[in-house]
């Protein structure tokens, strides 16, 4: 059988048994809502040269403007930038935030509201550029003077100009500020502007594809059940439990049966990765 076939069956198997179960444990809801968010997104600029099923599946649960999810992030680039590695992981960011009705933003985080749209915006920068160049920009973010200027438009698109992504082009300029055109600007963060409007408060704030984003996030990280940031979770097919979790709370790492050295990470991403590939016989 071709290797496209069989990786298409596997994924059209993990999606019919998650649909046939669909309050089995945590680890479907959330694989059920990253999926579909997947294929939401099929048409945004992923670099799809292999099939997601081939890579390790990786998940840094964060908050943009948390000093342990900036630890954790530079662990990563690390990671990631050792040869061979970002081909073999699908990265995503799940942010750590509760729903709240009384906000403008119809969300609460812990570093307030600028966290919360640093959230959108990182969301935004993962769903629009390809993984090396979302990564380079994230970490031009967090190596400001930290939390600085996370959430703030200007920041975002300094950085992800720096790294020579076209705003609009791109898709950014869309998801983070809205229409290219529109006359009252959507990121207009001045004081007393945020509530008017009950329910709508977002829209001064945050575009409709950010906002989407942010709460389809919160939600997924919701079922998924973590609630510290940082913790980074690995799909295991050779762990019990199918993941192997780590987490650095107020700068102590915890957990971390493998190691929480860039290169342990890199070696569990290889060894998963070998996993992962179809067996010639
Ligand atoms: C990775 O995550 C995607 C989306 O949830 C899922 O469809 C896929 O089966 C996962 N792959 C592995 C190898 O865990
Ligand atoms: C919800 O937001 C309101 C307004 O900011 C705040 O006073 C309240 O504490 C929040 N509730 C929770 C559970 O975070
Ligand atoms: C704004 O929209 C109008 C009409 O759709 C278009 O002609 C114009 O080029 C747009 N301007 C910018 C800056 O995109």
């Amino acid at each position: 059988m071709l290797i496209s076939q069989l990786v298409s069956l596997l994924l059209l198997g993990s999606i019919s048994s998650a649909l046939a179960n669909p309050l089995r444990s945590p680890q479907d809801a959330r694989g059920r809502a990253q999926a579909s968010f997947m294929l939401a997104d099929e048409t945004d600029d992923l670099p799809s040269s292999s099939p997601e099923g081939d890579k390790v599946n990786v998940t840094l649960y964060v908050m943009s403007r948390c000093p342990d999810a900036r630890l954790c992030e530079s662990v990563f680039q690390d990671v990631l930038k050792t040869k061979g590695i970002i081909d073999k992981v699908n990265l995503e960011l799940g942010f750590i935030a509760s729903l709240n009705h009384s906000e403008p933003l119809g969300v609460s985080c812990k570093h307030g509201q600028l966290e919360c749209l640093g959230n959108a915006h990182e969301l935004c920068l993962h769903a629009h550029l390809p993984l090396s160049t979302f990564y380079a920009t994230l970490a031009c973010m967090n190596y400001q003077d930290f939390p600085g200027d996370i959430g703030k438009v200007e920041l975002t698109r300094r950085c992800a100009e720096t790294n020579k992504v076209d705003w609009w082009d791109s898709g950014l300029g869309q998801c983070i500020e809205g229409k290219h055109n529109g006359t009252s600007t959507e990121t207009d963060m001045g004081e007393g502007k945020t509530r008017t409007e009950k329910g709508k408060g977002w829209k001064k704030l945050i575009a409709k594809e950010g906002h989407r984003r942010l709460l389809s996030s919160i939600k997924t990280t919701q079922e998924a059940g973590i609630t510290t940031s940082c913790t980074i979770e690995i799909a295991s097919s050779v762990v019990q439990g199918g993941k192997r979790v780590c987490v650095v709370d107020a700068g102590v790492w915890k957990g971390c049966d493998d190691g929480h050295a860039a290169s342990d990470f890199v070696r569990v991403i290889e060894k998963e990765w070998e996993q992962l590939q179809p067996k010639s016989d």
